[in-house]
């Protein structure tokens, strides 16, 4: 009576079922970090998509492994959507990080991915995720079909804001690498 569903996450966080896989790889970001210290094979992050649905809907998975490079925190490039009206849910699931908004002006706020925390996009911002964490970071992801990648406007106009470690802290320092704020480490003993 029971229809298993042919798409799940198993208990790695892993998507089992008809969903596309892409792994970046530090050759293919090397030039969004400060320090090119690290070797070209190394795999920085995978996407999942489950693009299957008969409507727009999209569900997506991220897995951000925790790599330094030297001193500064792994990421996703970030993008906005070529369409700016329509947004997107990230949901928290394992370890921590943070989510990276810049508007059209590239003005860049942070807020923070925690297992179960539920963060809306707007399509105005484009977005990036950070392992802060010892463990690997998984955020899952719910946009439209329609929502498009623009990672063209983010090529021109980059995140100015790095973010870096500093024993235990993390530290927020400009493109020049002026330190703008400075915070604990622990952020969920902060909530
Ligand atoms: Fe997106």
């Amino acid at each position: 009576m029971i229809n298993y569903p042919e798409t799940f996450i198993n208990k790695k966080g892993r998507f089992i079922g008809n969903v596309s896989h892409s792994i970046k790889y530090f050759k293919d970001l090397k030039n969004l970090y400060l320090n090119d210290d690290i070797d070209d094979s190394c795999k920085m992050y995978e996407v999942f998509l489950d693009e299957s649905s008969e409507d727009e809907l999209v569900f997506g998975t991220t897995i951000i492994y925790p790599i330094l490079i030297q001193n500064e925190f792994n990421f996703t490039r970030g993008h906005f959507h070529e369409n700016r009206n329509k947004g997107e849910y990230y949901i928290g699931y394992k370890g921590e990080g943070l989510l990276a908004l810049m508007d059209e002006n590239q003005k860049v706020s942070f807020t923070y991915v925690y297992p179960g925390s539920i963060n809306y996009i707007s399509g105005k911002y484009a977005h990036r995720l950070i392992n802060i964490g010892d463990e690997e970071f998984i955020t899952h992801a719910y946009f439209s079909k329609e929502a498009g990648h623009d990672y063209d406007s983010v090529t021109n106009m980059p995140f100015n804001i790095r973010v870096l470690k500093e024993d235990d802290s993390i530290v927020f320092a400009d493109e020049n690498n002026n330190v703008l704020e400075k915070i604990r480490r622990d952020v969920s003993e902060q909530l």
